[in-house]
């Protein structure tokens, strides 16, 4: 079974609260999602498997650890994109595959417009990065493929997401991990998380209009 995680931490009320508010600026709302999304990689990587790695400290030979799992970042495009370089940072010999879908406005059904995964095999670990998971089809979307393609773990790595969507990723994908910042109650008539932030992607890339 997945887990569901979600985080309650100061830090993590604080730097919400900045990244919800209405009046603030493109700039700092990437920095805000990179400081929750670097918040947020503790525990998504927190069962990482290691294997023993020996070096030679500058005083005597030691046994250390090592990442040992081949490891995929898969953003959604767009918004996704904003949570790659703090996972990158952290995770710097990760493979990134990009998947692009954007959610059709009438119908709030995700609409894929990008993928290329290579043939060569799966990777151990793939995790989905995208801000939001709403009504959770384009996070559905993604496991899809990622599972058509090979993968056993998939983790999806949201800043904020919907009861709702998360009811829905949970039932259809039961293994799959998902971990989030927060967790909002509901969505309105326009598939719109409530309270939550607007729309990252625009957000993020200051594309409001
Ligand atoms: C947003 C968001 C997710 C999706 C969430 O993307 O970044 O990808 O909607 O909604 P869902 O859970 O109901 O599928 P959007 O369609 O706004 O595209 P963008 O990232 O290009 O802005």
């Amino acid at each position: 079974m997945g887990q569901l995680v979600v985080l309650n931490h100061p830090l993590v009320h604080h730097h919400l609260s900045i990244l919800r508010a209405k009046e603030t600026p493109p700039a700092l709302f990437r920095q805000q999602i990179e400081r929750l999304s670097m918040l947020l990689a503790y525990k998504v990587t927190e069962s990482l498997p290691t294997a023993d790695f020996p070096i030679q400290t500058p005083v005597a030979p030691l046994t250390t650890q090592r990442l040992s799992a081949r490891i995929a970042l898969v953003p959604i495009l767009r918004a996704g994109l904003g949570l790659v370089d703090p996972l990158l940072n952290l995770l710097p010999d990760a493979e990134v595959w990009h998947l692009g879908m954007y959610r059709d406005e009438a119908t709030a059904k995700p609409v894929e417009y990008y993928c290329k995964l290579p043939d060569d095999g799966a990777t151990d670990i793939a995790i989905v990065l995208d801000p939001m998971l709403a009504t959770g089809g384009s996070t559905r979307m993604a496991i899809t493929t990622l599972k058509k393609w090979g993968v056993q773990d998939i983790r999806v790595f949201s800043v904020i997401a919907a009861q709702p969507g998360i009811d829905a990723v949970r039932n259809e994908f039961p293994d799959v991990s998902i971990f989030v910042c927060t967790v909002d109650p509901e969505l309105n008539s326009h598939k719109f998380i409530v309270p939550g932030l607007g729309d990252a992607g625009d957000r993020i890339f200051n594309t409001q209009r």
